[in-house]
């Protein structure tokens, strides 16, 4: 492919840069949409925001929102299918803060647990809790009936 006169090709889409906003680079290849969804963007048509999906060699995604900060809880639940993202505020096109996401060893009321028989699925008061461990994955063991989420952690989250 011939390069255009700047050094980038017909495959690359460049992306405007923001002005104001949050870059959550570093998320798990695969992840962006889930990102999306938590984030609420897609009840919100009017929000400017660019995925980047599968970066390089597949390595990671990226989503970039225009006049946005997260909220805690927004983070926290990134950090469960995401755990090396990093939170980049960007203020005046300059990234003026970085932060990594923060897996907990333990999650209260955040995701239900994936057995429908678990005292948390009846109509016990009973909030779901897990320990989370990281090995090559993020594992969340449910502290009620010991099951194990891993694979599809966005499909549980509360
Ligand atoms: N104004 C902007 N608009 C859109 N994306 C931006 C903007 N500024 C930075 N970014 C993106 O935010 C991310 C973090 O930017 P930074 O300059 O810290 O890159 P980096 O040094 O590669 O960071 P890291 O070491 O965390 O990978 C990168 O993916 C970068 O492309
Ligand atoms: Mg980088
Ligand atoms: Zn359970």
């Amino acid at each position: 492919m011939k390069p255009k006169p700047d050094g980038h090709n017909d495959r690359e889409l460049r992306v405007k840069r923001i002005t104001n906003g949050t870059v959550i680079d570093h998320i798990t290849a695969g992840q962006a949409l889930n990102v999306l969804r938590i984030l609420g963007i897609m009840d919100r048509l009017e929000e400017v925001v660019s995925v980047v999906m599968n970066v390089s060699d597949r390595k990671k995604d990226i989503v970039k929102i225009e006049g946005r900060e997260l909220k805690p809880e927004e983070v926290d639940k990134i950090a469960l299918i995401s755990p090396d993202a990093t939170i980049n505020i960007i203020r005046d096109y300059e990234v003026v803060e970085k932060h990594r996401v923060i897996l907990p060893s333990r999650i209260e009321g955040v995701v239900r647990c994936i057995n429908p028989n678990c005292i948390t699925n009846t109509d016990e008061p009973v909030k779901p809790k897990f320990v989370i461990s990281r090995g090559e994955r993020v594992e969340l063991h449910c502290m009620y009936c010991g099951r194990v989420i891993a694979d599809r952690i966005a499909d549980f989250l509360i």
